[in-house]
């Protein structure tokens, strides 16, 4: 099978020209400024931008949470991806406690394997790590596997201590591997929510208020120094806030390798959603929570200049007539997260470079080149190359949008609202191509399920 797509305006974190793309089977063999070669299908992108598919390295599909499970599983959550223009998901593979992480992976393999869409890795979540327990760490990364997630957050779920933190920092920076860090001091922040609720402050809003972002920025300079003395990449997860911005770039600046994410809620909702009428704010309960709006200019800034290096959506669904509920008479049962996977490259076009406050190519390097190199997927991904995966959005950069979840353009998650409802987006994804196949037209979902498939990713790339 082959399709030589005509007449784009191919644009990568590094180039900016018209040209033609050849794709024979899964991989882009030719690239030219006007190819003449006789293809089984032709598309014309002409007034169209090629971007590399998108990459998204922060979702939570199929993942049981707060005393329920994330609404999205790897059919539907991997297909509103695609329909979005992301062409890879990391999700994030969870040890429970006592388990051997190996196992947790052959139960995240189980959940994904046959049902997506589009390719998919996977971190480990460890959520313990006794001495007889860290050469899996090695085999994991042999897995394919060479990423980890640790939380200083949710005490008695999630949480782990500085000690295992330590312990597993040290042994990813040996084996060439990186630590994810949901940096956020929550043993503090239970004893600020214990309070709020013995106050009898219930509603959605008191998500927001028992967390501080200086707990935040605490989190994030300790995971540094951590990681500093481990000798070992981190890469901050979900960055929110301004304060905890401030500590990437003090540890960047005397030459640590620590790297941050944020996501378009943190550059596009504001802790105002939590105002609203009633129980609506549960929506945007999610963790860290939004922050005061003038964060999210500080955000835009370290994302143009560096210090903030991907946009992630953190994406885990709960439903809001059935799953947010769980928390309607305490906010701090309501299940933590919101969706966002389908809507992220149209957000971040919209609001990035339409705006000016992003050029072309960062878009790019934003929403895949990026997290492609840190997480070990570069050049196969992340770009628009010879020998690279055919992963392409053919997209219009004049189309408009009013994502909502009545709108069957901007809406195939499978969740009951819309996180980012009326937003008016101009830039829209009209084609996307995976591993040369045509997955998504005009809306139209042409794929089927399992057709994406297990990668087996490699050592941290941040260096290349
Ligand atoms: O609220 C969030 N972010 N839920 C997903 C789990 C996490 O902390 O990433
Ligand atoms: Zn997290
Ligand atoms: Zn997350």
């Amino acid at each position: 099978m082959s399709i030589l797509i005509k007449n784009g305006r191919i644009i990568t974190a590094v180039d900016d020209y018209m040209g033609d793309v050849f794709i024979e089977n899964e991989t882009i063999t030719h690239i030219g400024k006007s190819l003449d070669m006789e293809a089984d299908e032709i598309l014309d992108a002409s007034g169209k931008y090629l971007f590399p598919g998108g990459l998204d390295p922060h979702t939570h599909l199929d993942m049981p949470f707060g005393g329920t499970v994330s609404a999205d599983d790897f059919e539907t959550g991997t297909r509103a991806a695609a329909h979005g223009g992301t062409t890879t998901l990391i999700d994030f593979a969870i040890q429970t406690k006592g388990q051997s992480t190996l196992e947790a992976l052959d139960t995240w393999h189980a959940k994904a394997e046959g049902k997506t869409a589009i390719d998919y890795g996977f971190h480990m979540i460890v959520t313990d790590l006794e001495d007889d327990r860290v050469h899996e760490m090695k085999m994991l990364a042999d897995e394919g596997v060479t990423s980890y997630k640790l939380f200083m957050a949710y005490p008695g779920v999630l949480y782990v201590d500085d000690g295992t933190i330590y312990r597993a920092m040290r042994k990813a920076g040996e084996n060439g591997t990186v630590v994810c860090m949901h940096a956020e001091n929550g043993i503090v922040i239970d004893e600020i929510v214990k309070r709020a609720l013995a106050e009898g402050k219930t509603e959605p809003k008191y998500h927001a208020l028992t967390r501080p972002t200086r707990m935040e920025a605490e989190g994030v300079h300790r995971a540094i120094s951590i990681a500093e003395v481990a000798n070992v990449p981190v890469y901050i997860v979900h960055l929110s806030s301004s304060d905890a911005l401030e500590q990437v770039m003090l540890a960047r600046n005397r030459g640590v390798h620590a790297f941050a994410e944020t996501c378009p809620q943190y550059l596009f909702l504001d802790h105002s959603y939590y105002e609203q009428e009633g129980f609506e704010g549960a929506k945007y309960v999610m963790t860290p929570a939004l922050r005061e709006k003038w964060n999210q200019d500080e955000l835009w800034k370290g994302l143009k200049f560096g210090d903030l290096q991907s946009i992630s959506t953190d994406h885990c669904p709960f439903c809001f007539k059935d799953q947010k509920t769980l928390g309607i008479d305490d906010f701090s049962k309501i299940p933590n997260g919101g969706p966002g996977v389908e809507n992220r490259m149209s957000l971040v076009f919209n609001g990035g470079v339409n705006s000016g406050r992003i050029s072309l190519n960062k878009f790019v390097e934003l929403t895949s080149t990026a997290a492609a190199k840190t997480f070990g997927l570069f050049p196969k991904k992340g770009t628009i190359a010879v020998s690279s995966d055919a992963d392409i959005v053919i997209f219009d950069p004049n189309r408009k949008e009013t994502i909502s979840v009545d709108n069957s353009c901007t809406h195939h998650m499978r969740v009951d609202y819309n996180a980012y409802e009326g937003f008016e987006v101009t830039g829209f994804t009209e084609t996307v191509l995976s591993r040369g196949k045509i997955i998504i037209k005009d809306c139209e979902y042409m794929g089927k399920k399992g057709d994406g498939q297990f990668l087996k990713r490699g050592l941290y790339g941040g260096m290349k």
